[in-house]
């Protein structure tokens, strides 16, 4: 796996195929493997680059907290290290939606195309902010284990957990490798990230939103929101699938990308 030493830390990444960049932003507290079934199908038609962030994964930490422009900031200059010189297609799942809503304010001219899943453009609600000060406490007092174990059943649909145990267990080895310090540094970053609703009709690329009919962590009314806000924009609610749409729902997932992908060829 490639690596690249960025001013702050070590940063590792997925780098696979050619042709239109797509960059995919992983979710909290996940990181690049989250892509495996978009890389493994999509890399003989696009340059697919999945990039652990900072403290994720195999890249090192740096000093918290990790604001969402800093992860922005962080994704455009692994594109520039990589010399990708046509704007990218950016994919970003929840956390990573923030930080691809960050990305699209801060570098529009490196953007040719936006997937949004299972993510919103509104700040976090005051209750939002008192449950990831609740989860800081926990991490702080060594029980960031608990923490897997409340959204675990969060994440993916009831089906789901039925259906594909494996996915279960994958879900919380991704988890579990997540350093304590980099969930705090993600959650004081995720919870003082701004309103980008305003922002949303300036976002003149060619949009997507891919959501789970049942995810109980993002409602799918505020992607049908976002959806209506945006100019150019489809939006596709996948039944039976909740806060992982990407892995739950993998060929329909890649189905609805291949074609939205398949106008900028
Ligand atoms: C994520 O999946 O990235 C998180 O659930 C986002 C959040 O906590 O707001």
């Amino acid at each position: 796996m490639p690596t690249w030493k960025h001013p702050d830390f070590i940063f590792s990444y997925d780098e696979q195929g050619s042709g239109l960049p797509i960059l995919f932003i992983h979710g909290y507290p996940l990181n690049r493997k989250m892509w495996a079934p978009q890389l493994a199908d999509l890399s003989e038609n696009y340059r697919l680059i999945a990039p652990d962030l900072r403290g994720h994964g195999e890249s090192t930490p740096s000093a918290g907290p990790y604001s969402m422009e800093m992860f922005a900031d962080d994704c455009a200059s692994l594109l520039e290290h990589l010399r990708i010189n046509q704007p990218a297609i950016v994919c970003g799942l929840s956390m990573g939606g923030y930080i691809s809503l960050a990305f699209a304010r801060k570098y529009p001219h490196m953007l040719r195309g936006l997937i949004l899943t299972a993510t919103r453009a509104a700040e976090d609600s005051p209750d939002a902010r008192s449950n990831r000060q609740r989860s800081m406490d926990l991490i702080e007092s060594g029980k960031h284990y608990e923490i897997f174990e409340t959204m675990l059943p969060r994440l993916l649909s009831p089906l789901t957990q039925q259906n594909n145990p494996a996915l279960v267990s994958q879900i919380r080895e991704i988890m579990e490798t997540t350093n304590p310090s980099t969930m705090i540094s993600d959650l004081k970053g995720m919870m003082s990230r701004p309103d980008s609703r305003p922002f949303l009709p300036d976002i003149r690329v060619p949009t997507l939103i891919i959501h789970g009919k049942d995810d109980p962590l993002i409602p799918y009314t505020e992607a049908q929101e976002m959806a209506s806000a945006l100019p150019n924009c489809q939006l596709v609610i996948l039944e039976n699938t909740a806060h992982l749409p990407n892995l739950e729902a993998s060929q329909a997932f890649n189905r609805h990308v291949r074609i939205f992908l398949s106008q900028f060829s």
